[in-house]
């Protein structure tokens, strides 16, 4: 057996997605929803944004404009819309060695431009790598607007289109996508090519008004085609080089500021995703790799080994604030025209505070920078709450060299009874934690004993958490957590004996931590505080998985009691590659492959991993045996996982919401593997589109998922 593909098979989930990245600037709840014109200059003023202002009737632009795109090479985006405003962005390089210029902003009710309601003056500078952000204020709610810069000499961007929120009243429902990870190293983003094409199409009430993205909007492992030509099924494309780049393994990843700024631009210049940001506002949080793959807080890590990272942090931040619109709050004031990054150096992080920040003054700087949880109501029945789940978590302590006493050779996951104990650290069994804990014959000193419960949120932005969902009066609270939020478990103890060695744990196993599959502590006091404050239309929606998911959100599983408090979903990734893919790449002899994969006459392969996570080891065996649906459901273990209604871990595409006031409906829309650019002008074929809808439910009852297969073939997983 390969132990190296053991090792990656254990470490795959957190490899795939990796995890850690940002930080709250959202105006005061109602602040400008309906306000006046000199509160809003005020406001901005207070931002010290440009700003710009609608006049209630339009009037033809007089601006002389051409467009040239080729003067804008990162085209137009806008973020974070609100009942009366939003933020528009472009970038205009100019190389003359000038070190500013200043741009005219245009908005219009018609792509025409025949009515023009707002106009501005914007500031571009080197400083800000020509970047630009202009609120515009005074804007009609839900509505369509039109918008270009153009520099002085009448050379102008493409037309972006934005869509203002809905009044806070407004009773109708609202869709939106929802989306993560784009890679355009190693993959084509056809699937906004797609969202695009189905868009256009749909009648304007079925139209998309927003695509939040949960991250990993960049990947700043950057692979040079001329090292690694291919990864997987992937062809590596080539994006340029990161300057002053740090290698890694085959990857090269950014140390500067300049470094990440180059990775942004060479996702931007994608065109699909060039595209997809001038035809909707996004509204976005980070993952881990808009910061580092292995990262945390102001940690790096590569070869296990640790390091403390606060400028990189700091420049992390300011490379996402300059090319992704929003209305994130930076530790320099409000300002919309440059980051202006706090001083900080690498100093040693030692200690660690009662709830695992660590106590750095560069290290609390740096996250300081930027702070991007913030919370977005969206007409009657939407309330988005977007958390940052890498800048205040913890290491996850299965990834640390003392929790290599855990490693198994024979199984790529860890008995839960230990992941429990590494998780819970001294809180464990009402603060009893062991100082040993025993496994596979051995006994293994619990490394966590005397360090707090693993957070994920960090207890400034929790408390924020479970102010604004117990506060929130929409139909629907959704919770736009990066990291999954399901549990994906697999029960070892039932497989056959033989196919390897006996499964030393006392029952079911985890796929290890780093999200909240794997951190239970804090899962189960948020979810507990929203069953004991009885909060009603409770909904997950998340990224970084790379694979779809859709399911009930409940702090445990049986044998203990298995009691929902919401509904949870995540989408596969845009283009990013998966657990699936990966283990068509495995070794051969592995002789627990068939839980993962099966392999068909002519080089097919089904998913296994679907039936293992759903229906249980035997299921997955007897399925990759026989290829007999019924018998494999036969062996299905209705215990494994009853918190899931669906899983495709092949899927890549995008997610859409609707939320309106009898139901909340999410469409999975899968595409094939996106390996390449399809040049269709819909983005190429679909694989699937399946929906799930929940109706509101009375707090303390269950929700009940229902689904609906709209088109194509649905993976493997739905039986009967
Ligand atoms: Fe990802």
């Amino acid at each position: 057996m390969d132990s190296r593909w053991v090792r990656l098979a254990k470490k795959l989930p957190a490899m795939l997605n990796t995890r850690k990245p940002e930080g709250h600037f959202i105006m005061p709840k109602n602040s400008t929803r309906q306000i006046g014109r000199r509160a809003f200059m005020l406001y901005a003023a207070a931002m010290g944004a440009t700003a710009a202002w609608a006049r209630p009737m339009g009037v033809a632009s007089r601006q002389r404009w051409t467009e040239r795109r080729d003067l804008y090479p990162d085209g137009v985006a806008s973020g974070d819309p609100d009942s009366t405003s939003v933020i528009l962005w472009t970038r205009r390089p100019y190389e003359d060695g000038r070190h500013s210029a200043t741009l005219w902003v245009e908005v219009a009710d018609d792509a025409a431009f025949k009515h023009v309601v707002a106009t501005s003056h914007t500031a571009v500078s080197d400083v800000a790598d020509w970047t630009t952000r202009v609120l515009v204020g005074g804007l009609k709610p839900s509505h369509i607007y039109w918008y270009r810069f153009v520099d002085e000499a009448g050379a102008g961007s493409r037309v972006g289109r934005t869509i203002t929120a809905p009044l806070v009243g407004d009773t109708s429902s609202k869709r939106f996508a929802f989306v993560s990870c784009q890679s355009v190293n190693e993959g084509a983003q056809n699937a906004y090519r797609r969202m695009i094409w189905e868009d256009e199409r749909a009648p304007p009430d079925q139209q998309l008004c927003f695509v939040l993205h949960l991250g990993d909007f960049i990947y700043e492992v950057v692979e040079y085609p001329e090292e690694v030509p291919h990864r997987y099924d992937r062809t590596i494309f080539d994006i340029g080089k990161v300057p002053d780049a740090r290698k890694v393994s085959n990857f090269h990843v950014p140390t500067t500021l300049e470094g990440y700024r180059m990775v942004y631009k060479a996702h931007i210049r994608d065109l699909d995703i060039q595209d997809a940001r001038a035809r909707w506002p996004f509204v976005c949080i980070g993952d881990n790799h808009e910061f580092s793959w292995q990262g945390w807080q102001s940690f790096i890590k590569y070869d296990g080994k640790v390091e403390p990272a606060q400028s990189l942090r700091v420049a992390a931040n300011q490379a996402w604030w300059e090319f992704i619109p929003s209305r994130v709050r930076k530790s320099s004031g409000p300002d919309l025209d440059r980051f202006d990054p706090p001083a900080v150096n690498n100093a040693p992080i030692e200690r660690f505070d009662a709830e695992g920040l660590g106590d750095e003054p560069n290290n609390r700087l740096a996250l300081g920078s930027m702070t991007a949880y913030r919370a977005m109501r969206y007409g009657r029945h939407i309330e988005l709450i977007i958390t940052d789940h890498h800048s205040y978590t913890m290491e996850d302590p299965t990834t640390r060299p003392e929790a290599d006493a855990f490693e198994l050779p024979d199984f790529p996951f860890l008995p839960e009874e230990v992941m429990e104990v590494l998780d819970a650290g001294n809180a464990y069994a009402d603060r009893n934690p062991p100082a040993t804990i025993p496994f596979d014959g051995k006994t293994i000193p619990n490394f966590r004993k005397d360090e707090p419960p693993i957070t994920l949120l960090g207890a400034e932005q929790k408390s924020w958490f479970k102010r604004a969902i117990a506060e929130s009066k929409a139909t629907w609270k959704i919770w736009a957590a990066s990291n999954g939020t399901l549990d994906w478990r697999v029960d070892p103890q039932n497989l056959p004996k033989g196919l390897t060695k006996p499964w030393p744990g006392g029952g079911y196993a985890c796929f290890g931590g780093g999200d909240l599959s794997g951190i239970h502590t804090e899962r189960a006091e948020l979810y507990d505080f929203i069953r004991d404050r009885k909060i009603e239309g409770f909904v997950t929606v998340s990224g970084d998985r790379h694979s779809f998911w859709a399911g009930y959100a409940a702090k445990a599983l049986p044998p203990r009691a298995f009691e929902p408090v919401g509904v949870a979903f995540i989408c596969g990734s845009l283009s990013a590659p998966g657990l699936a893919e990966a283990v068509e790449h495995r070794p051969k002899d592995y002789p627990l492959s068939p839980l993962f994969v099966a392999e068909r006459p002519g080089g097919k392969f089904e998913t296994t991993i679907n039936l293992t996570l759903k229906h249980g080891v035997r299921s997955a065996l007897e399925y990759a045996r026989s290829g007999d649906l019924a018998a494999a459901r036969r062996l299905s273990n209705p215990a494994n996982a009853p918190h899931l209604e669906f899983i495709d871990m092949g899927g890549h595409g995008y997610a859409v919401v609707t939320a309106g006031p009898t139901a909340l409906e999410t469409e999975f829309v899968c595409i094939p593997r996106p390996v390449n650019r399809n040049e269709r002008s819909d983005g190429g074929p679909l694989a699937y589109r399946i929906a799930h809808r929940v109706k509101p439910w009375a707090s303390g009852a269950a929700p009940r998922l229902e689904r609906v297969v709209l088109e194509g073939t649905p993976p493997l997983v739905l039986f009967p």
